[in-house]
């Protein structure tokens, strides 16, 4: 595939200094044993910074991921998600703060918030990087959220687009 040109959003500065906030006030809200779930494989880096931020502050989280599948390879989520890997731990009883990349039209996070609760956890939190609240389809708002965007297509920071550019340090938009 022909790469497209990535144009800054977030630079890693921005990011680090949000990501700390975003540990700050889950801290402020949650309980001390709270575990994350984290949503393969967008939220993988984001994941890896908030857990270090937030033991800087004292929190030692439980850390999980779940798997889930929507996207073909396009831009476009096709709506219907699946569980494609599964908790290792049980999560029944506990407060979980669930965290993804980006929410968009919300299926996903909504998907993975109704499956937690059947799984009889005490609490779900759901925590998001970006937020694109303009393209929602279904009613979800995550209690935290890093940045409130536009309707654009960004990568980087473990975001892809057809499986590339996870790897940018910076959150980008492609045209
Ligand atoms: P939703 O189910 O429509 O809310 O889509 C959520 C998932 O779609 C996120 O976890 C991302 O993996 C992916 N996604 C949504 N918007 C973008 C984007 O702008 N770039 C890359 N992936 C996106
Ligand atoms: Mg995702």
């Amino acid at each position: 595939m022909a790469e497209a040109e990535v144009t800054e959003l977030f630079d890693e500065h921005e990011i680090a200094t949000r990501v700390e906030e975003l540990a700050r006030m889950a801290v402020d809200r949650l309980p001390g044993n709270f575990v994350i779930v984290g949503l393969l494989i967008g939220s993988f880096v984001f994941v890896a910074d908030f857990i270090r931020a937030l033991h800087r502050i004292g929190c030692k989280p439980g850390v999980e991921f779940i798997r889930l599948s929507s996207y073909g390879l396009g831009r476009e989520s096709s709506g219907n998600v699946r569980l494609i890997g599964e908790t290792e731990m049980d999560l029944a009883g506990r407060v979980v703060l669930l965290v993804d990349d980006i929410v968009d039209t919300g299926r996903t996070l909504l998907y993975a918030r109704d499956l937690l609760r059947e799984r009889k956890v005490a609490n779900v939190f759901t925590c998001t990087l970006l937020d694109k609240p303009s393209r929602r389809e279904v009613v979800i708002n995550p209690d935290f959220v890093g940045f409130t965007i536009p309707d654009v297509f960004v990568v980087g920071y473990g975001i892809d687009y057809a499986h590339q550019y996870r790897q940018l340090p910076f959150i980008g938009m492609i045209n």
